[in-house]
């Protein structure tokens, strides 16, 4: 094959995501049994354009599948959104003789496979975010978990709120979309929980779920509130003047990105690494890998960035009729 792949660089980009790491051990295995070498970049595009650049061997993936976090470290960098940054790591790329190269993040992240690829660097971006928010895709390296973890949290919550006959405002992670909160919601039997997709700014529709719930003698109330609208606090204190049930408001925050990933996230991060490689010795570049009712495929990154998704009706539908 002409453009053979030699070298795949492989790195972790923008928020991390429990997984993440046996997505790398899958690309550094997958890559070594196809014959090619493996190229760690350390702190995504920033450590791209800081030459941070190391050969890695099956051994430097050991021990890393049950970690939380990204042994590669991840960041967000700034100067590689601008074309002369996007230059300057392709021309890295090539000083390093990295002619594929494995992004794993999430949307915007892809935006900068995106760039690479346009200046001749093979690339594949593989889904990576606990949002769960890439449209190709029904499923994202990290969500599992994070949603696992902040289920445990809330449980924890409910626990106390039950015994003060509180209200709990508990505010969980998703940027500007709302699968995080509306998993807990289900999972955690919410008795509200407000989408940045759905919410519209009713808060005497709460206030009045609270006092009609008091009635009906529920020790507790639970809000599930999405970091996408945010203001948990400020919310709390205008639930209590209003209803007078003392309510206190949690903020989950980062906790949730971390932990031991799940056997989920494990298997999913393991077969979109290992495709992610299958993808780049098949001489495929600017492809997304997706999983599709339960099977991998692949889109073009430009497709996949045009893409839309948003909260499945039906089970916002449910997640309102079993709150009642
Ligand atoms: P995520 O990948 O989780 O969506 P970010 O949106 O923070 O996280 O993006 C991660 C990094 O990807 C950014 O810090 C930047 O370096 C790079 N990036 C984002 N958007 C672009 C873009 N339009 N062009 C080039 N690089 C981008
Ligand atoms: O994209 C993952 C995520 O955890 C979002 O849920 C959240 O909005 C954001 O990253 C937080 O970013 P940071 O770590 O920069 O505070």
């Amino acid at each position: 094959m002409a453009n053979e792949i030699k070298t795949i660089g492989v790195l972790t980009s923008g928020g991390d995501a429990p997984g993440m790491n046996a997505a790398i051990r899958a690309v550094v295995r997958q890559a070594i049994a196809n014959g090619k070498k493996v190229k760690g970049i350390q702190r995504g595009y920033a450590g791209l354009l800081q030459e941070e650049i190391y050969d890695m061997e099956k051994q430097d993936v050991s021990d890393i599948i049950q970690r939380g976090g990204t042994i590669l470290q991840t960041a967000r960098c700034m100067e590689f959104t601008t074309p002369e940054g996007q230059q300057k790591g392709a021309e890295i790329c090539k000083k390093h003789g990295i002619d594929g190269i494995i992004v794993i993040g999430g949307d915007g992240s892809f935006r900068g496979a995106q760039k690479l690829a346009g200046l001749g660097i093979n690339t594949i971006g593989v889904p990576g975010t606990i949002d769960l928010d890439i449209s190709c895709t029904d499923y994202t390296i990290g969500f599992d978990t994070a949603v696992n973890t902040a289920m445990e949290a809330i449980d924890k919550v409910r626990d106390t709120s039950t015994s003060h006959e509180r209200c709990s405002i508990i505010e969980v992670m998703g940027r500007g979309a709302g699968y995080i909160a509306l998993w807990c919601g289900i999972s955690n039997g919410a008795e509200d929980v407000l989408l940045p997709e759905k919410y519209d700014y009713d808060e005497q529709r709460l206030v009045n779920n609270i006092i009609e719930n008091r009635k009906r003698g529920k020790k507790h109330h639970i809000i599930i509130n999405a970091e996408g609208i945010g203001h948990s606090t400020s919310m709390a204190k205008r639930i209590e003047a209003a209803t007078g049930v003392e309510t206190r408001a949690t903020i989950l925050g980062h906790m949730q990105r971390g932990g031991s990933p799940t056997a989920k996230d494990r298997m999913m991060a393991s077969l979109m690494g290992a495709y992610a490689v299958d993808l780049l010795c098949e001489g495929k570049s600017n492809r997304v890998v997706a999983s599709q009712g339960g099977c991998l495929v692949d889109y073009d990154i430009d497709e996949a960035l045009a893409m839309t998704k948003t909260i499945d009706e039906y089970e916002f539908q449910i997640c309102n009729n079993l709150s009642k």
